[in-house]
C-alpha cells in the first residue's frame, strides 16, 4: 500500500491539512482531488503559519502538489494564494505545482449566485462558504462549464456561452439581476488564462508516470465525510463527494491507487454552517471547547458549533469510506476536563439506533446516548510519544477505538508539524 488517501471523517476542519503537511516529506506527490476554495487548511511549522484553501498542503514541504480534475478551480483565487504562499517563502513552479487541465472553472457569476441563493433561503439556507462551489459543479455536471483547458482557445468559447448564459441568464432575471456580460467575461479569462495555463496539463498522465516509477502519492481531501453529497447532512452538505473513493475518480486514477484510507477524526465534533449536529453542546462546555481548540473557520472567519466526539457518526465515516485507520486530532483540546463524554448511540422517539438515519427531519431529532469517562488533569499538548500521554487519556483514545471499530494510526496533540504521535505508519505496508 505505497498511497496514502486523507480524509475528513467529521464535518470537516479535522486537521487534515496539518497531518498532510506531516506525511508531505515521505511522499513524492500530494493530490487534492475534490472541493475548491471552501477548504481552509492550516499548517503550523515552527513560528511560521501557513493557511491553503486550494492549493495542496504538499506545497509547503515543496513536495509535487498537484490540483486534479475533481476540484473546482477559481483562477483568481489561485493567483491570491499562490501570491500570498510565495510572500511566506514558498517555492511554486511548474515543476513542483500542476493542474489538472480538465479542472471546472469557479467563475465570478457562480460566486454571486452562491450568495443570491443563500439570502434568499432565509432559515433555509445551507450556510456556505459563499465561494460558488455548488454552482460551479451544478454547470460541471449540466455540460456548461468553462474548463482549464478552454483558457487555449478562448476563440472557440462562444457555443460554450451561449450554453452558460441560456442558463444563467434566466436564473439570474429571477433574482434581479442583470445578464451575463459575455464581454466581460471573456476579458477576465484573457487576462487570467495565461497565468493558469502555466501549471495546466493531462494530470492523469503525470501521475501515471509517478504511479510507473513506484512513487508514494497521498491524497488530500477537504471537508468530511458528513458533508459528502451522498453520504452527509444532506442538504447541509458540500456539493462534492468527500468520501475516499473520489481520490481516484477525482485525480485521473484506478481505485487500486487509494491505498490506505486515513480518516482524519477530531477528539470532540465540530461543525460550521447549518445543519444536524446531535452532540452540539449550548452549554459552558461546547464554549470550553471552542476556545480552547480556537474554533474559527478559516475560510470565512465563522465561530465553529462545538461538542463532543460522536463515536456513531465517525463510525459510520469509516464504513461509508472504507478507513483503514484513523488520526485523532486536538486531544490536547480536552485537557483539563473533569469529564468527558462519547456518544455511543442514539434515542429516536423511543428507538435506539446505532446508526445516523438519512432523513434530514429524524437527523435532527436524535438525541444522544452518552458514556461518560473521567477525563485527565496532565497535558497532553505537544506529546511525540504515546508513553508521554497520562493513563486517562489513553483510555479515552482506545475507548474511541473500540466504537468506531477501526485502530488509531495516528494522534496528534498541538497545531505544530512535528507535534505528532505515530502509532501505525500510513505508509507502510
Ligand atoms: P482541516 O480543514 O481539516 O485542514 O483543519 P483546519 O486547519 O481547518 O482546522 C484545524 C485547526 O486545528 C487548525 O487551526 C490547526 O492548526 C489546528 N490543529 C490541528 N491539529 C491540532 C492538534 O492536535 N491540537 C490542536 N490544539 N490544534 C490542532
Ligand atoms: P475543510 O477542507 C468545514 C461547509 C460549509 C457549509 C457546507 C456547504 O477546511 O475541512 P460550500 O461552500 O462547500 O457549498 O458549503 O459545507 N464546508 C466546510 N466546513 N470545513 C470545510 O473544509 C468546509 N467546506 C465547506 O460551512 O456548511
Ligand atoms: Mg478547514
Amino acid at each position: 500500500m505505497a498511497n496514502v488517501t486523507v480524509i475528513g471523517s467529521q464535518w470537516g476542519d479535522e486537521g487534515k491539512g496539518k497531518i498532510v503537511d506531516w506525511l508531505a516529506s515521505r511522499a513524492d506527490a500530494v493530490v487534492r482531488f475534490q472541493g475548491g476554495h471552501n477548504a481552509g487548511h492550516t499548517l503550523v511549522v515552527g513560528n511560521q503559519t501557513y493557511k491553503l484553501s486550494l492549493l495542496p498542503s504538499g506545497i509547503v514541504t515543496g513536495t509535487l502538489s498537484i490540483i486534479g480534475n475533481g476540484v473546482v478551480l477559481d483562477p483568481w483565487a489561485l493567483r491570491d494564494e499562490i501570491t500570498k504562499l510565495r510572500g511566506q517563502g514558498v517555492e511554486i513552479n511548474p515543476d513542483n505545482f500542476a493542474i489538472a487541465d480538465n479542472c471546472a472553472l469557479i467563475l465570478p457569476f457562480h460566486r454571486d449566485l452562491d450568495a443570491l441563493r443563500e439570502t434568499a433561503a432565509g432559515a433555509g439556507k445551507i450556510g456556505t462558504t459563499g465561494r460558488g462551489i455548488g454552482p460551479a459543479y451544478e454547470d460541471k455536471v449540466g455540460r456548461r462549464a468553462i474548463r482549464v483547458c478552454d483558457l487555449a482557445h478562448l476563440d472557440h468559447l462562444e457555443p460554450q456561452i451561449d450554453r452558460l448564459t441560456a442558463h444563467h441568464d434566466a436564473l439570474r432575471a429571477g433574482f434581479g439581476e442583470p445578464p451575463i456580460d459575455r464581454e466581460r467575461l471573456l476579458t477576465d479569462l484573457a487576462e487570467i488564462a495565461d497565468y493558469v495555463l502555466d501549471y495546466a496539463q493531462p494530470v492523469w498522465k503525470r501521475l501515471k508516470k509517478v504511479r510507473k516509477a513506484g512513487a508514494r502519492i497521498l491524497f488530500e481531501g477537504a471537508q468530511g465525510v458528513l458533508l459528502d453529497i451522498d453520504h452527509g447532512t444532506y442538504p447541509f452538505v458540500t456539493s462534492s463527494n468527500t468520501v475516499s473513493g473520489t481520490a481516484a475518480a477525482g485525480s485521473g486514477l484506478g481505485p487500486s491507487a487509494v491505498g490506505f484510507v486515513l480518516g482524519i477524526a477530531k477528539a470532540y465534533t465540530t461543525r460550521v454552517g447549518s445543519g444536524p449536529f446531535p452532540t452540539e453542546l449550548d452549554d459552558e462546555t461546547g464554549q470550553q471547547l471552542g476556545e480552547r481548540g480556537h474554533e474559527f473557520g478559516t475560510v470565512t472567519g465563522r465561530k465553529r458549533r462545538c461538542g463532543w466526539f460522536d463515536a456513531v457518526l465517525v463510525r459510520q465515516s469509516c464504513a461509508v469510506s472504507g478507513v483503514t485507520g484513523i488520526a485523532l486530532t486536538k486531544l490536547d483540546v480536552l485537557d483539563g476536563f473533569e469529564k468527558v463524554r462519547i456518544c455511543t448511540g442514539y434515542r429516536l422517539r423511543g428507538k435506539i439506533l446505532d446508526y445516523f438515519p438519512s432523513h434530514a427531519a429524524d437527523q435532527a431529532a436524535v438525541e444522544p446516548i452518552y458514556e461518560e469517562m473521567d477525563g485527565w488533569s496532565e497535558s497532553t499538548a505537544g506529546a511525540r510519544s504515546y508513553a508521554d500521554l497520562p493513563a486517562q487519556a489513553i483510555k479515552y483514545i482506545q475507548r474511541v477505538q473500540e466504537l468506531i471499530e477501526t485502530p488509531i494510526a495516528l494522534v496528534s496533540t498541538s497545531p505544530e508539524r512535528e507535534d505528532t504521535i505515530l502509532i501505525r505508519d500510513p505508509f507502510s505496508d
